[in-house]
């Protein structure tokens, strides 16, 4: 199977997973990139069964008005019972490494007010350890390059990713070479830094569900 074909499966598993909890109050919480984009076009089908959906961006909420599916203000809304979003990485405790689309902070943000967390990704995001993928960092403009310097004394080296704005109006640090020992740690002690809105890191809130799509079907963990 193509990746294409992997990222389809789980989007056809993750709407299984949540189809039968629908009910016409459910509001989803909704992430970015190409395997949540498979995921929302396969919510058009379902799209009179629940009420609408919480997008972690522009991108996708505009994705999802398209299909006719409302889209709400995170603040109109209490807990979502679901988060289904893609992941750059994911291990066998299902923390994960997003913020490869620059849509980092919005999704933490939309996954805390989850219930659960269904993380939906082909099989070349599974890794033993975090990092390989550079982990994203959303800034606050004025703060880049003291936050890169920062970044170095961790041991990373910092790129800033040109020309890319987030939906909030920041910029983003990709950081290479991370030694992720304790995703834990540092996504705590990456917060701390000023100028920081977010890392890429999703330890403190990592997935509930992992729908992975493998060569021989999709395997769930939870
Ligand atoms: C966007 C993300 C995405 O979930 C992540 O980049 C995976 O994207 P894709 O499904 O296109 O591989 O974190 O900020």
């Amino acid at each position: 199977m193509t990746q294409d074909e992997l990222k389809a499966a789980v989007a056809d598993a993750a709407i299984k997973e949540i189809e039968p909890w629908l009910d016409k109050g459910t509001v989803l919480g909704i992430g970015t990139g190409s395997t949540a984009n498979l995921f929302i076009d396969r919510l058009k089908l379902l799209r009179d069964s629940f009420k609408g959906a919480v997008a972690s961006s522009q991108a996708s909420a505009e994705r999802l008005k398209a299909l006719g599916i409302d889209v709400l203000e995170l603040n109109s809304v209490g807990t979502l019972p679901f988060y289904i979003d893609g992941a750059d990485e994911v291990n066998a405790d299902l923390q994960m490494i997003k913020g490869g689309g620059a849509a980092l902070t919005r999704e933490k943000i939309v996954a805390a007010c989850a219930q659960r967390f269904i993380c939906i990704a082909d099989d070349s995001k599974y890794v033993a350890r975090l990092g390989e993928f550079p982990l994203p960092i959303e800034v606050i403009p004025m703060a880049r390059s003291y936050v890169g310097r920062e970044l170095v004394k961790l041991g990373a080296e910092p790129v800033y990713r040109q020309g890319v704005l987030t939906d909030n109006g920041n910029q983003i640090i990709d950081c290479y070479d991370f030694n992720i020992k304790d995703p834990l740690e540092l996504e705590a002690r990456l917060n701390a830094i000023a100028g920081v809105v977010t890392n890429g890191l999703f330890a403190a809130r990592g997935a509930d569900v992992l729908l992975l799509g493998k060569g021989d079907g999709v395997e769930r963990t939870a």
